[in-house]
């Protein structure tokens, strides 16, 4: 179904205020969203708009930013998020890295007692809008076990690093350190749909396409096995253990409405400029783009894509287009708006953002 983009927006915000959240942290939020749901990446858009709702009205996430720093010396910021919401933490912390990154050249902030702040390229795209290149890291709650092991120690932490070109879309590598992340399995549920193999295994350990078999007492898998958990280690290491925050069997789920969740985030910014001049850079990244884009295709492929160019065309297509919502993602959004005694949403004609 196509939701008319300014009316789930507007829709979104009201939530949030009915809450008590700030309008301009509200918009935060529904901004993350957003981005997701143009970008096509369902998993972390507006579907996830009643956990973060239920989670602000049982006080396990903060409805006004309750946002302190522990260190801000130079180059480097410490910022206590004290259970505000992820993507508002996230954002402040990401305007912090890049003021600092004005500055000093670098900027890192890193993030404790936070949230799960949905897409992480939205935070390395705003280094990427300024010139910079964007680097953002978070831990999430354990979702994959050790190589050998049979519980969940490691979640499928995401990384995301954007840099700028001067062609139309920046280059953005935005992942999940599992073969695909949880909101995926989620959606996949919600969409009634089996999972690819190599997804997911189940409680025993055995390879799985059921949704259901992953959620409920599964794993997800690691990509490239060692190598992702190596990976995934070191984000964990870089965020939960960096900030003196929670990490791995620490962190309980989003899902679990009775406990706060504690994610860190790690937010770094590099100013471009301060190490080569700009023409410089944008001239060997076009031609970098140039080599890749014109590079030999394989049989019957018609055409080579950058990391995060597939998601941008998706953007650029559904910014016409609207927000396409499933139909239980619908039903959940509704009936939360009459929880709050708000108006619910209504599929529309298609319309221009
Ligand atoms: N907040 C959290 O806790 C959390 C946890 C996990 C994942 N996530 C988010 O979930 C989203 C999905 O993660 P994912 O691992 O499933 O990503 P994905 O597998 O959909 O994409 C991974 C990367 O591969 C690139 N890509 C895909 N097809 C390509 C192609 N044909 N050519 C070139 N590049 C291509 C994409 O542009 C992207 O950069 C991400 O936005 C991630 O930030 C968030």
């Amino acid at each position: 179904m196509i939701i008319e983009a300014e009316k789930i927006k507007d829709f979104s915000n009201k939530c949030f205020t009915k809450l008590g959240m700030p309008e301009n942290e509200a918009e935060i939020i529904t901004e993350a969203l957003m981005e997701a749901d143009l970008r096509e990446i369902h998993s972390h858009g507006f579907m996830r708009l009643p956990i973060y709702v239920e989670r602000m009205q049982k006080g396990l996430i903060e409805t006004k930013a309750n946002i302190s720093y522990e260190t801000d010396n130079g180059a480097l910021a410490l910022m206590d998020a004290g259970y505000s919401s992820g993507q508002v933490a996230g954002y402040l912390a990401m305007e912090k890295a890049i003021e600092k990154a004005e500055e000093s050249g670098v900027g890192l902030v890193a993030v404790k007692n936070s949230n799960h702040f949905g897409i992480t390229a939205f935070y390395s795209l705003m280094a990427a809008k300024k010139d910079m290149i964007g680097i953002v890291l978070s831990n999430v709650v354990p979702l994959m076990p050790a190589i050998g092991g049979a519980e969940k120690v490691i979640g499928n932490n995401p990384i995301s690093i954007a840099a700028p070109t001067r062609t139309e879309f920046p280059i953005v590598a935005d992942m999940a350190m599992s073969n695909t992340s949880f909101g995926k399995v989620l959606y996949a549920k919600e969409k009634r749909e089996a999972i690819p193999e190599g997804w997911g295994v189940n409680a025993k350990g055995l390879p799985t396409t059921k949704p259901d078999e992953v959620i409920n007492g599964g794993f997800l898998s690691s990509v490239g096995g060692p190598k992702g958990f190596g990976l995934a280690l070191m984000i964990e290491i870089l965020t939960g253990v960096l900030t003196g925050g929670a990490f791995s069997k620490m962190i309980p789920s989003m899902y679990d409405v009775n406990q706060k969740q504690s994610i860190s985030h790690f937010m770094l910014a590099i100013d471009i400029k301060k190490l080569i001049p700009l023409e410089l850079y944008y001239e060997n990244i076009n031609q970098l783009v140039s080599f890749i884009k014109n590079s030999k295709k394989a049989q019957g492929v018609s055409e080579i894509y950058l990391p995060g160019e597939i998601e941008f065309l998706k953007e650029k297509r559904n910014k016409e287009k609207g927000i396409h919502i499933e139909e239980d993602t619908l039903a959940s959004l509704n009936k939360m708006a009459e929880q709050l005694g708000l108006s619910g949403l209504a599929p529309s004609e298609v319309t221009r953002l």
